[in-house]
């Protein structure tokens, strides 16, 4: 009998997703000939051994698609009982080679405790916000940043319109990656960052004075996880759309962006709107560069296991896609630098 592994997508999903799927079937029925299994909705999937074989018929026409065939979820097998037990026994079970964990810092937290517990997995990094350690860039980013940037372009036109302020809500968590990338790319006026809290009154600031030199309108972006500078009421808190947090601990965000345009009209007395962009940024096809990344992660996945490199998460290194140690892109989460930040702080106003 051929050998066996398995694939699962953890976490949120993102554009990328499917051609990691694609590229890791591929690459291990015609090189190695083993057989693929995914596991439905990410950890659940291995825990109530729900999966699916996967074979070239089944991942045939998804490279340009969204989401994930064998669908995703935020499932902690730490939180459920005897869920480390449970996956050992579905690896005996199925008498996986190996298995691969597609995710970010949570899914990819979860495989190195299972390595350490002795299973052979590797990691491949996902997330649309870029913040895994140990890899230049996560697939779904740039898919993420190009929706974005596409918004905040068409925000452009109506805020031009109605000399308004346009206030952009992006995704980012604890990072500020699209923001940046998003508002650089997009022109944006001021830029929001977890990374840096702000202060309300030098935004207005930037604000009145470019209204005051010619210019009627002016486009924020502001990542979801803004927070305010010590001295505005909330300072220091990230804004909350319900108060949970989810199997891996965190809260539920959402809603800076009517804070922020609030405080602005309030302080300036321009007319002032939010658009959140919400999960428009992580649907939808992925970009060219996020399909072959994707792909490119995949081949190098299969390879890790095929080499018994367990243990490691292949990562994008300049332009070279190396196996790195789990605990190296887990140990702490990648932020926007300040230099980069002081690039986008020039075109402010
Ligand atoms: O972790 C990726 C991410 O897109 C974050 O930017 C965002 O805060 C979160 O997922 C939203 O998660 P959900 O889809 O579970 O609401």
């Amino acid at each position: 009998m051929s050998e066996r592994v398995g694939i699962l997508t953890g976490g949120g999903d993102c554009p990328g997703l499917n051609a990691v799927i694609r590229a890791v079937v591929r690459k291990a029925i015609d090189s190695y000939d083993y057989e693929v299994i995914g596991f439905i909705g990410g950890w659940r999937g291995i825990l109530d051994m729900d999966y699916d074989v996967l074979d070239r018929n089944k991942t045939s026409g998804i490279l340009h698609r969204g989401g994930t065939i064998i669908k995703t979820s935020r499932t902690n097998p730490l939180k459920e009982q005897d869920g480390i037990k449970k996956i050992r026994e579905s690896f005996k079970k199925l008498e996986l080679s190996g298995l691969i964990a597609v995710g970010g810092e949570d899914t990819l937290g979860v495989a190195l405790i299972l390595h350490e517990g002795g299973l052979p997995v590797v990691g491949v990094p996902k997330t649309i916000d870029n913040d895994l350690s140990g890899t230049d860039y996560t697939f779904g980013y740039d898919t993420a940043v190009n929706t974005a940037m596409e918004a905040i372009d068409r925000v452009h036109t109506t805020a031009e319109a109605h000399n308004r302020v346009m206030v952009v809500e992006v995704m980012g968590r604890h990072t500020g990656w699209i923001a940046l990338a998003a508002g650089l790319a997009g022109g944006a006026d001021v830029i929001l960052i977890p990374e840096k809290p702000f202060d309300i009154d030098n935004i207005c600031q930037i604000i009145k004075k470019r209204h005051g030199s010619g210019r009627d309108f002016s486009i924020v972006v502001v990542a979801e996880g803004a927070k305010f500078k010590p001295g505005h009421e909330g300072e220091g808190q990230m804004i909350l759309r319900k108060r949970e947090i989810d199997a891996f601990g965190h809260v539920y965000l959402g809603g800076i962006g009517n804070v922020v345009a609030d405080e602005i009209e309030k302080r300036t007395g321009y007319e002032s709107r939010v658009v959140i962009l919400g999960h428009i940024q992580r649907g939808g096809s992925p970009t060219a560069f996020d399909r072959v990344l994707a792909t490119r992660y995949g081949i190098a996945a299969i390879d890790m296991v095929h080499n018994k490199d367990f243990g490691k998460m292949a990562a994008l290194r300049g332009n070279n896609i190396v196996p790195i140690p789990l605990s190296e892109a887990v140990k702490g989460l990648k932020f926007v630098s300040e230099d980069l930040y002081q690039v986008a702080e020039i075109f402010f106003g």
